[in-house]
């Protein structure tokens, strides 16, 4: 497929500095835990973590949306789950992109009945074309309106997680 650059690796690199410097101050004091939610978001979730000037722990969920290719299947289910105890702990999803929302609404309603301290959600993308269910998104990378996007950590059909920059996927 044809791609076209999107997001470039400098504008990516100011965008996450920027995030990693209001969750700094907006947690000081507190140690937050960080949870990727997998595999898409591992790029993201390791540059904002060094960025970060407090300390901070790392724990990975898992959640299956996307059958294969660009369409959701609808259908949300978690395939991996949490180390760490986070009841009574400040909680930080960090996502690579909200589409539907259906992903990060199952998650958010899974970790709130854990009684965790706080919950709030970063997202490097939030697109709007698709969303179906509403979704607070805390820490805004980049707001896009539509297209599919590869690189960075994200994907298609498991392809093009390794480009250091965005691209859009053109027909
Ligand atoms: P949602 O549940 O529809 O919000 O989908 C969220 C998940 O779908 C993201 O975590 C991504 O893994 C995947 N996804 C949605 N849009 C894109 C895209 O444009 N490129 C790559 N993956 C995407
Ligand atoms: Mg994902």
């Amino acid at each position: 497929m044809k791609k076209e650059i999107f997001i470039s690796k400098s504008a990516i690199q100011k965008r996450v500095r920027e995030l990693a410097d209001q969750i700094s101050l907006d947690y000081e004091g507190k140690e937050p835990i960080l949870i990727g939610i997998l595999k898409g978001s591992i790029f993201f979730f390791a540059d904002l973590m060094r960025e970060i000037k407090i300390p901070t722990k790392m724990d990975f969920m898992r959640a299956a949306s996307y059958g294969s290719g660009t369409q959701s299947s609808g259908s949300v289910k978690l395939t991996k789950d949490v180390d760490l105890p986070v009841q009574g702990r400040p909680v930080i999803i960090v996502e690579d992109i909200v589409d539907s929302g259906l992903t990060l609404a199952y998650i958010t309603e899974n970790l709130k009945s854990r009684d965790v301290e706080s919950l709030r959600i970063c997202a490097l993308i939030d697109k709007l074309e698709r969303r179906e269910r509403k979704v607070s998104i805390d820490y805004c990378g980049f707001q896009v309106k539509e297209g599919f996007l590869v690189g960075y950590g994200l994907d298609c059909n498991e392809e093009y997680r390794y480009l250091p920059e965005i691209y859009v996927l053109k027909k």
